[in-house]
């Protein structure tokens, strides 16, 4: 998942590569959805609705994440299923990858969730965790400072209502600098 910035240094460039183009990427992972940002914690949730769900992506596919964290929890919220992108990619082919297969079969834990149309699982990510049908759902403990911390990506009033909820119980925001029990992707926020 990419936006388009007309003239952005970045995606005006990289929206006509092709497959089969070299890149080159960095070592280094910039921006605030990153993991020395936050305290060490048992489980990690990465709530993303729609292509907010991007930078997880990259996230469930560091061997980091799964050394600092026992249980990585991500949660996908749509309107529809049709929506709900790389799926079959999280529950599939990840699982069998070469190097992390093991890690990510054991310790990955996906939760798509759908908001306007019948699907397995069904409603808000703000309702499902205030009530705690998530938890009960993946299995994990309910809600604490102590063991949990989250990432946040997409919706603004998501991002917003998800904030309020987690402020409201005592979790404190981390930034660079000063790791805390969430942080939230500012690139959504600030629009
Ligand atoms: P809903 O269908 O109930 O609005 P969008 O396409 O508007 O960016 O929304 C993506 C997903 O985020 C949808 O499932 C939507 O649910 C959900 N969503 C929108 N606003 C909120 C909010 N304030 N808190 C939690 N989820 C939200």
């Amino acid at each position: 998942f990419s936006i388009k910035v007309p003239n952005g240094p970045l995606t005006s460039k990289l929206q006509h590569l092709k497959v089969g183009d070299p890149v080159m990427i960095g070592k280094k992972p910039t921006g605030t959805l990153v993991l020395d940002n936050l305290l060490p914690g048992r489980h990690l949730y990465l709530l993303g609705t729609g292509t907010g769900l991007a930078p997880f992506l990259s996230i469930i596919k560091d061997p980091e994440t799964y050394d600092r964290f026992e249980k990585v929890v991500l949660v996908h919220g749509c309107r529809q299923v049709q929506e709900l992108a790389y799926g079959e990619t999280i529950t599939q082919t990840l699982p069998r990858h070469e190097f992390l297969g093991e890690m990510i079969a054991n310790q990955l834990i996906y939760y798509p969730t759908v908001t306007r149309e019948p699907f397995r699982n069904r409603g808000r990510i703000t309702d499902l965790m205030s009530s705690g049908k998530l938890f009960e759902d993946i299995g994990l403990p309910n809600m604490s400072i102590e063991a949990d911390r989250f990432m946040l990506c997409g919706s603004p009033e998501m991002i917003r209502d998800t904030r309020e909820m987690l402020t409201g119980l005592g979790y404190q925001e981390g930034n660079h600098g000063e790791a805390a029990h969430y942080v939230i992707e500012k690139a959504f926020v600030e629009k």
